[in-house]
């Protein structure tokens, strides 16, 4: 029953307001890097569901396959898009075939990312190579040439805003020892992000910063042994967030109403301090 206490004139809440106000995404098209596993597979799933039409971008076909197919079945329209992201023309060409398969792009998720940690003093140089090539200049490939393209959302689509949502990590606010360049590519993705924002936020072109704590994907498997015994101590008794959780963060950034842009989101399971 309703307390007519809680509403009184200096609060004139209309409790019709508080229905959700997300925006459909039907008609939409999403490209998602780093769609065969964790973080990235959740998103599009769940943009997917939520009616986009998803272009999933990673090197590992077979899993993108999988994706799709559980995707179609659900019935969404998904494409498979074998792309090492590193490599500019296939970051490039990946968003060329989305736009020439699906005729636009409204959503680019800007997830691939590699996280190889351990103290800079003897560190394998490319390990280093490899979180700059992908972290950094991936993330930029695939947003240069997406930018023309959800401006032009922004500007005809039916929806008239547009979303690039780029996947940092808590990471990207906080260094510590053992995660020098990691940090360093996160932090440069947060000054980035920040910057564009800027830039094309009058276009209505959305920029979002997401910065995940601890999510149990296959992230930590290509740590080296040594680094991750070494790690284990810090996230020791926390339950982790599940991709999914993730997924839900960015389903609710993209789907804002035009006039709301969701900018940065620091999310981190309960337990971790
Ligand atoms: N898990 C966490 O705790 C956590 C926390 C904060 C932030 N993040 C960030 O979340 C993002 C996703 O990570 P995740 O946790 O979901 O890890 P993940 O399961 O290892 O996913 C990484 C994805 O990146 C793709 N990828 C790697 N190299 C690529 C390349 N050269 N070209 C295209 N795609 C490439 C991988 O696919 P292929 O190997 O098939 O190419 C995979 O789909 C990353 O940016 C990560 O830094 C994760």
């Amino acid at each position: 029953m309703t307390n007519p206490e809680l509403f009184d004139e200096s609060s004139p809440v209309d409790v019709a307001d508080a229905m959700p106000s997300a925006t459909p995404l039907e008609g939409t098209v999403a490209m998602v890097t780093g769609a065969s596993s964790g973080i990235g597979a959740a998103t599009a799933a769940a943009l997917a569901v939520r009616g986009a039409r998803v272009a999933l971008v990673a090197r590992r076909k077979d899993r993108l396959e999988e994706l799709a197919a559980a995707i179609r079945e659900r019935g969404g329209t998904a494409l498979v898009l074998e792309s090492d992201i590193t490599e500019e023309q296939q970051a490039t060409d990946a968003v060329e075939r989305t736009v020439a398969e699906f005729g636009r792009l409204d959503t680019l998720v800007n997830n691939a990312g590699v996280m190889l940690l351990g103290p800079a003093v003897g560190a394998p140089l490319t390990e280093w190579q490899r979180m700059v090539e992908l972290n950094v200049l991936g993330l930029l490939y695939c947003a240069h040439a997406s930018l023309p393209h959800l401006l032009k959302a922004a500007e005809d689509g039916p929806r008239r805003v547009a979303d690039m949502v780029n996947v940092s990590s808590v990471a990207g606010r906080v260094a510590r020892a053992g995660r020098g360049v990691y940090n360093l590519t996160k932090h440069g993705v947060g000054a980035f992000s920040e910057a564009l924002r800027q830039e094309v936020t009058r276009q209505h072109v959305r920029v979002s910063l997401v910065e995940p704590g601890a999510v149990a994907t296959e992230l930590v498997t290509h740590v080296r042994p040594e680094v991750v015994a070494a790690l284990q101590g810090q996230v020791a008794g926390v339950q982790p967030m599940q991709a999914g959780d993730i997924a839900d963060a960015i389903v609710y950034i993209v789907t804002r109403p035009r006039h709301v842009a969701v900018n940065e989101m620091l999310i981190r399971p309960t337990e971790q301090e």
